[in-house]
């Protein structure tokens, strides 16, 4: 017998096949091409496919049918890319999944409505679900895309706000990353047939594992490279986005080093030695440290939920799935 690990890693790369080769068939055959090629150079990037992976082992643990719910994680994967789409405006990143993004390689207007069109065929695959809990499911759906757009609009608000605490911060990363990881599991769950008490233990589960994995990327934008993570380096820092180092560092740091780390911040123009500034700051005030034990925190709390499941394999992969984003660099 396989060790659950490779198992999972089996099983993860034959469910991940699966969803590439089903979400670039939402795009075939459709015109104009002004829409579709830009949607599908977006959907035959290398994405993880996290969300839609978690949907499927959240049905998998409780112990429903896997075949059930390819539309729906269809759906949750091209939300996901919708978001990221116009997120890489609002950003004004250059680079995503180690290509260039997609107003740059065609313009704003083009990936506004590439990602309209994206979010538009999220909700025909979602509906393609036959399941008696399909309203229930377009509810989650719906509501976790307001709280997306909120977080978002709070991401973009912190940007020019002074100081913001870690409380805010917790609610904004809930909102824009945890909460879509949050519904693809209860998706998951409920058209798996879990209860109550199981639709609850999978979507706090995927919370905590979402504030894991932002604070993960904010620490991952600036102490990785481009080339591991297939983003614009230092995005947050040129963008002055509240990330969890800098909140920590701001609140943390003596008075000198505090007013470094802003003056560095408050340049028009920051170059690749004013970024390893800012991240030797970082290192030097504790954020790293800290960020890693948050880090640490959110996903002793995600494994905390995931004993209200019943133990079983289900409840295993997930585990490993937690551990394996935990230990990810990308
Ligand atoms: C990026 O998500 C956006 C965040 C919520 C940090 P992923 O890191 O899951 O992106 P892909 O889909 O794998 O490219
Ligand atoms: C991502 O936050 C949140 C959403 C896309 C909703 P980021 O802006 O940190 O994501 P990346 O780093 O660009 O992937
Ligand atoms: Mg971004
Ligand atoms: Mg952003
Ligand atoms: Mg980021």
């Amino acid at each position: 017998l396989l060790p659950v690990d490779d198992k999972l890693a089996l099983l993860l790369q034959e469910w991940k096949e699966n969803i590439d080769e089903k979400i670039v068939s939402v795009v075939d055959g459709r015109e104009p091409e002004i829409l579709y090629d830009p949607i599908e150079y977006v959907l035959v990037g290398q994405g993880k496919r996290i969300r839609p992976l978690l949907l499927l082992l959240a049905c998998h643990a409780v112990g429903g049918a896997i075949a059930a719910c390819w539309d729906a994680a269809v759906a949750v994967e091209l939300l996901h890319n919708f978001t990221l789409v116009h997120d890489d405006i609002m950003d004004e990143d250059d680079t995503r999944r180690g290509r260039p993004t997609v107003h740059k390689k065609w313009n704003v207007s083009v990936s506004l409505l590439a990602g309209d069109g994206i979010l538009a065929l999220a909700y025909s695959s979602l509906l393609k679900t036959r399941n008696q809990r399909l309203p229930q499911l377009v509810d989650i759906f719906t509501e976790g895309l307001v709280d997306v757009c909120e977080g978002q609009a709070l991401d973009l608000a912190f940007e020019t706000r002074g100081c913001v605490d870690l409380d805010e911060y917790l609610c904004m990363i809930g909102k824009k990353t945890a909460r879509l990881l949050n519904m693809s599991a209860k998706m998951g769950a409920l058209i798996g047939g879990g209860s109550d008490a199981e639709v609850r233990a999978l979507g706090d589960f995927a919370y905590n594992l979402g504030l894991a994995f932002q604070i993960q990327d904010d620490m991952l934008d600036i102490l990785s490279d481009e080339a591991t993570i297939g983003k614009t380096y230092g995005s947050d820092v040129k963008q002055k986005k509240q990330t969890y180092l800098l909140i920590h560092a701001l609140s943390h740091a003596g008075q000198a080093k505090r007013e470094e780390l802003l003056g560095l911040l408050s340049d028009s123009d920051i170059n690749e030695a004013d970024l390893r500034r800012v991240k030797t700051l970082f290192e030097e005030v504790g954020s790293v440290e800290s960020g890693t034990s948050a880090v640490e925190n959110h996903v002793r709390a995600a494994v905390r939920n995931l004993e209200q499941l019943q133990p079983g394999p289900g409840r295993q992969y997930l585990h490993a799935f937690l551990d394996a984003i935990h230990r990810r660099d990308a």
